[in-house]
């Protein structure tokens, strides 16, 4: 639908009794006859009301049993938005096969069918700064995905979780990460339990250090290529994009972003509310300092 479609649906709605409101109303379900949306005869009834700006045409449509004729006004686009990307997410997530990936999508199929309520959007730095290049880094192959990514992006409640001690998870990361839930307890749009997927962005080179939780978790990610180890002090794997990674609950897990921001697909499959915790490592300072690029697989462990 486009957005001038919409504005007239919503205009065939204008409240009666405000000055010119019959008019508008007319003009509206005019438009919405040359497209093909309204019928001859209901287009006749707004023209009779279109003079009386308090009188309703839903009155006078139902009287002449012409209601069905007169469409609806449209979702809200946030509502759209939110249902595309989701629709976009499984369709990426139906490509694989490997661990995780029918726990996710049987949850997401469970847990979507509602309408999504809208949430708060305050501004996030990080993702006004990063989101751009990974989607169009993501663009390039997968454009479909990229473009509902981000109409959607600005419907979600975007988090940069700073309750974290700093000197556990690390400065770089701390200010340099965002993520918003979709399908979720809390901050989502749609509502669900025991379930949370989301989108994840991590600013280029910053390390996400070791940890685990009780959660069992799907990363995909949709940027590359970044470097991953599960278990602090084990070698560093660099894995492109669109190689979904499993955690079992409790397993150790680090990623270390590349020269490209870090944009995955995340879920929680169930203990979402149990928290995750840091697992010390020695190395961090030198996987601070490791940039990921030609050479980095030489490099690694
Ligand atoms: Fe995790």
């Amino acid at each position: 639908m486009t957005e001038e479609e919409e504005t007239h649906r919503a205009e065939l709605l204008t409240p009666l009794g405000a000055e010119g409101s019959g008019r508008r109303r007319y003009a509206a379900a005019m438009a919405l006859n040359r497209s093909g949306r309204l019928s001859d005869a209901a287009l006749e009834v707004y023209r009779i009301c279109s003079p009386r700006d308090h009188d309703d045409p839903a009155a006078l449509l139902a009287e002449r049993g012409l209601s069905g004729d007169v469409p609806p006004p449209a979702p809200p686009r946030f509502a759209t938005a939110l249902s595309r990307l989701l629709d976009e997410a499984d369709q990426y997530l139906s490509g694989f096969s490997g661990p995780g990936i029918a726990e996710v999508r049987a949850g997401l199929s469970q847990w979507r069918g509602g309408r999504p309520l809208r949430v708060p959007t305050p501004p996030n730095p990080v993702l006004e700064q990063w989101l751009p290049r990974a989607l169009a880094s993501l663009g390039e192959t997968h454009p479909a995905l990229a473009e509902a990514i981000r109409q959607a992006a600005p419907c979600l409640t975007w988090i940069t979780y700073d309750l974290y001690p700093p000197e556990e998870i690390g400065a770089a990361f701390r200010s340099g990460h965002a993520f918003a839930s979709i399908v979720g307890e809390e901050e989502a749009p749609y509502g669900a339990r025991e379930f949370d997927l989301g989108l994840f962005l991590i600013a280029p080179d910053v390390l996400y250090r070791d940890h685990r939780h009780p959660a069992p978790e799907l990363y995909a990610p949709l940027t590359g290529p970044h470097g991953w180890r599960f278990g602090a002090g084990e070698p560093l794997a660099v894995l492109p994009a669109h190689v979904p990674v499993w955690n079992e609950p409790m397993r150790p897990h680090m990623t270390k972003v590349g020269p490209e921001p870090f944009l995955c697909l995340y879920c929680w499959t169930r203990d979402v509310n149990a928290p995750a915790e840091v697992v010390p490592a020695k190395d961090w300072p030198a996987l601070e300092e490791l940039r990921l690029d030609d050479g980095t697989q030489d490099m690694a462990g």
